[in-house]
């Protein structure tokens, strides 16, 4: 390791990497910095930077839900539901990076780390083993629910203090995908004959 110079200065030109380095945070969780160009009050940043990070939490949690039953789903649906739980996987990972970089840019700093993800999820926590289809989509479409409800309440508080981008992007960019998600995946809660259709009426009357 590089040796301090009596000034304190350790930024001596050097081909060693200066690994293992620890530092204070700039930053602490829950704080905003000054972004005064934005023409947002910092008490409404600081609200909104809070009330995402709990959408934040709560989308990372789904975004795995849909990994982890992308994994273990099983039986005769397999393959679709293996391919519609990866896409919405993918598009949950754009929600969350739209989430985290709109708390950055309103200045407070966006949750990341799984741990931390855990401890502030509203969504409850799955076993660790396999379960059935009907109880992975059940299981995804609470998940939603627990979204939708809390990007409505988001976006109109948002509207409320001012912040029209943070309104805009929680109805667009999560609201909406979200209400579709939810669509495409109760519709396979839907109890419907795979072979046989069920006999009309007037015949069985007969
Ligand atoms: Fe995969």
């Amino acid at each position: 390791m590089a040796k301090r110079s009596a000034s304190g200065n350790h930024n001596s030109l050097s081909a060693e990497p200066h690994v293992h380095q620890r530092g204070r945070e700039i930053q602490r969780y829950g704080t905003i910095t000054h972004a005064f160009h934005l023409e947002l009050e910092e008490p409404v940043r600081l609200e909104m930077t809070e009330q995402l990070n709990q959408l934040l939490a709560d989308s990372m949690t789904l975004r795995d839900l849909y990994k982890k039953s992308h994994w273990q789903v099983a039986g005769p649906t397999f393959y679709q539901l293996h391919l519609l739980f990866d896409k919405h996987f993918d598009e949950q990972v754009e929600i969350v990076d739209a989430i985290a970089e709109r708390i950055q840019l309103l200045g407070g700093l966006a949750i990341a780390m799984a741990p931390d993800v855990a401890e502030t999820t509203q969504i409850e926590r799955p076993p660790r083993g396999r379960e059935e289809v009907p109880v992975q989509i059940s299981r995804l479409l609470d998940a939603h629910q627990i979204i939708i409800r809390d990007c409505r309440k988001v976006a109109d508080r948002a509207a409320k203090l001012g912040d029209q981008g943070t309104n805009d992007l929680i109805v667009s960019e999560v609201l909406r995908p979200n209400e579709l998600q939810s669509w495409f995946v109760s519709e396979h809660l839907v109890n419907m004959p795979l072979v046989h259709a069920t006999e009309e009426v007037s015949k069985a009357a007969d």
